[in-house]
Formats: C-alpha cells, sequence, structure tokens
C-alpha cells in the first residue's frame, strides 16, 4: 500500500492521482514561492519545467513575468490537469506542455535560459544522465535551479520508505552537478528543502 501511494508522487494517475495532486498543489505553493524568485526571470527568458505536475509553478510564471515557459511531465493525469489550468497561457502562446519522460525525450539542444524542478530528483535512480541531459538543453551561461527535501524529512514520510524515493546527500547531488560540468554551483537549506542552483559554464 505504501509502495502504491509513493508511485503515485512517482506518476500520479487515477483517482489516487487526483487526490495526489491536490496534497500537492497546497503541500508545494510555499517551494514555488521559494524557487520562482531564484530564477530572476527575465523579459523573453525561456525557461522549462521539469516534472511540472499539476502546473502550478507554470502557472504562476506565465502570469507574472514576461517569458515563455515549458514543460515536460510523464504522467497522462499531470499533462491533463496541467494544460487545464494554464488553457489560457498556452492559448497565448506562453505556455507549451509537453507529454513524455524527460529522460528519454528529445528536446533540441542549446535552446532554455532556466530549467528547473521541484521534488523531482528523488524519481532518478541514478544522477550523471538527467544532468548531463539537462546542461545540453541548456544555453550556454543557462541557469538549473532544483528544489529537493532534506533526506531526514523524506525518512519521516512512510511513503517513502518502499524504494520508490532516491534520498540524496546534498553533498552527492553537489558533487554529481559538478561532474556533469556546472559552475557556480550553491545551495540553502530552509524548512528541511534545498534550493540548489548551478550554471551551465560559459
Ligand atoms: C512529486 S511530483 C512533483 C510535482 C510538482 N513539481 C510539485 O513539486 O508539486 C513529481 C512529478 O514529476 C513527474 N516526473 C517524474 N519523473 C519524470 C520524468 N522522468 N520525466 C517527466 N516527468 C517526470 C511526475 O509525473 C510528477 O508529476
Amino acid at each position: 500500500m505504501l509502495g502504491f501511494i509513493g508511485n503515485q508522487f512517482r506518476k500520479p494517475s487515477g483517482l489516487v492521482g487526483r487526490v495526489v495532486s491536490r496534497i500537492m498543489v497546497k503541500g508545494n505553493s510555499h517551494e514555488y514561492d521559494r524557487l520562482i524568485p531564484e530564477l530572476d526571470i527575465k523579459k523573453n527568458d525561456r525557461l522549462l519545467e521539469i516534472g511540472y505536475g499539476h502546473g502550478m509553478g507554470v502557472e504562476r510564471i506565465a502570469s507574472y513575468y514576461d517569458c515563455n515557459v515549458s514543460g515536460i511531465d510523464f504522467s497522462e493525469l499531470m499533462f491533463r490537469e496541467a494544460s487545464k489550468r494554464n488553457r489560457k497561457h498556452i492559448q497565448n502562446k506562453r505556455v507549451e506542455l509537453y507529454f513524455g519522460n524527460f529522460l528519454t525525450s528529445e528536446l533540441a539542444q542549446n535552446q532554455y535560459d532556466k530549467v528547473f524542478c521541484l521534488n523531482v530528483i528523488y524519481f532518478w535512480d541514478e544522477l550523471d544522465k538527467p544532468f548531463s541531459r539537462i546542461k545540453s538543453i541548456l544555453k550556454d551561461g543557462g541557469l538549473l535551479c532544483m528544489y529537493m527535501a532534506h533526506r531526514d524529512l523524506l525518512n519521516k514520510v512512510k511513503f517513502t520508505k518502499d524504494g520508490i524515493f532516491n534520498k540524496y546527500d546534498i553533498a552527492e547531488v553537489v558533487d554529481k552537478l559538478r561532474f556533469a560540468g556546472f559552475k557556480e554551483i550553491s545551495y540553502n537549506l530552509e524548512n528541511s528543502g534545498y534550493i540548489i542552483k548551478c550554471r551551465r559554464s560559459l
């Protein structure tokens, strides 16, 4: 049962997925409030969110900033929900949402100024491939910004105990970012969660 719930956070589907999505909208609103200003969004920036889920983050950005924001998510339910939430912005061509697995997608290289993700890193069983893919789609000097809960917090939550969640230590994430070739790596911890920032080197 706990494995079933953990899997719903990895890839929401069906009725339970809808409930999980509502929980995430409420539970992760503050994390989006924390992360979005860190993106330092400029006019005409091109952004990509990996694992947009319910689409709340994309919606906030499109509502308050003059930029283009895309997203990719491999849950069909989340694709439908996020598309509904962002209908107006999609019609205005400010938002583009893709349905697919980021790890196997064919996103064009060197196209984004900023890439971000919240609560997605746990579902990557290793970090070399995702980080190198992120680096390849960023423009030179482009920014990667991620939110990740502290492993102590994850360890307190029952449904993360099933092997679906990878509970990375911050030092390991920083090492892997460095190995992938990112520069200016920094992070800060607040309320048991990290905001991690780095740049694709010029
Ligand atoms: C825990 S939810 C987080 C949703 C939202 N970012 C938040 O913090 O509220 C993880 C999301 O990432 C998506 N996801 C996980 N791995 C993915 C992958 N490899 N490619 C695309 N989407 C992925 C899931 O479908 C899900 O919507």
